[in-house]
């Protein structure tokens, strides 16, 4: 179970404190499928950071399995179990595809061919390339996705996986987040504004302006995600029609 009691995100930057993350209380069961959404902004990406241990949270408690892992720096969270894909991954100039697989796996295992074909990279074309700015957005995505199914987790959150990938690949990317996901053993955090991953989700998790707006199943939480876009489409458009479709996003 991953348990965050009152986690706060206060951040300085050029217009004083800001606050990020209010007082967040979430249970999360374990080997359970969620999606984080909501607007742009909501602070789903800086939550994710919090629980890797990028960010280091302003107030408040994180629990893994009962320990209490809210002083543990990045690496010994993911010793514990935590994996994070990045929104936008970092790149790594002078690292190659092959070497980050390898430092990436956290089981000895050793077979970052069928890793990388299995997010549809062919493996001659990819292994000695170097994890820098000449690979796509999407390209950088698949061998993230890569490294992070090549290790064993207990939980795992997924910024955006369709961010910069394109539609016909993201589906059978998603299948493999899934498959991965049935192995047992993990809980799935796919944080997402992808309608075809909140239709799979066990629970979709609502987040707007640094708070946890509302959880619940899918049904309910459609019910309540159809309202809140009609409601800003409502209030910004004056309910035009030819706006309804961009306010779906
Ligand atoms: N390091 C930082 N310094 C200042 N502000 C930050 C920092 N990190 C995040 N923020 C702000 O915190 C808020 C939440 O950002 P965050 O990236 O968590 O949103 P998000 O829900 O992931 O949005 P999106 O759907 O666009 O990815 C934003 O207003 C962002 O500008
Ligand atoms: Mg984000």
């Amino acid at each position: 179970m991953l348990k965050m009691e009152s986690l706060s995100l206060d951040i300085t930057n050029g217009s004083g404190d800001v606050s990020i993350l209010k007082n967040i209380d979430l249970e999360l069961e374990n080997e359970k499928f969620y999606a984080l959404t909501g607007p742009n902004g909501g602070g789903k990406t800086s939550l994710a950071r919090v629980i890797m241990g990028i960010y280091k949270n302003t107030r408040g408690k994180l629990y893994l399995d009962d320990t209490d892992i809210t002083d543990f720096n990045i690496t010994e969270r993911a010793k514990a179990g935590i994996s994070y894909a990045f929104q936008n991954p970092p790149r790594f100039k002078g690292l190659k595809v092959r070497d980050l697989l390898k430092i990436s796996a956290n089981n000895g295992d050793d077979t970052a061919y069928a890793r990388l074909r299995a997010v549809g990279l062919c493996p001659q074309d990819y292994l000695d390339r170097e994890c820098d700015n000449s690979l796509s957005g999407g390209e950088v995505k698949r061998i993230e996705l890569a490294t992070v199914l090549s290790r064993h987790s207990k939980v795992i959150i997924y910024d955006e996986p369709e961010a910069g990938v394109d539609l016909w690949s993201f589906e059978k990317l998603l299948n493999l987040i899934k498959k991965y996901h049935s192995r047992g053993g993990v809980t799935s955090i796919v944080i997402t504004h992808h309608e075809k991953v909140l239709s799979l989700a066990d629970e979709i998790i609502l987040m707007a302006e640094g708070e946890i707006k509302e959880r619940g199943n899918r049904d309910r939480m459609w019910n309540i995600l159809q309202g809140d876009f009609r409601c800003r489409w409502q209030q910004n458009c004056g309910g035009d029609e030819d706006e309804l479709e961009c306010y779906r996003q």
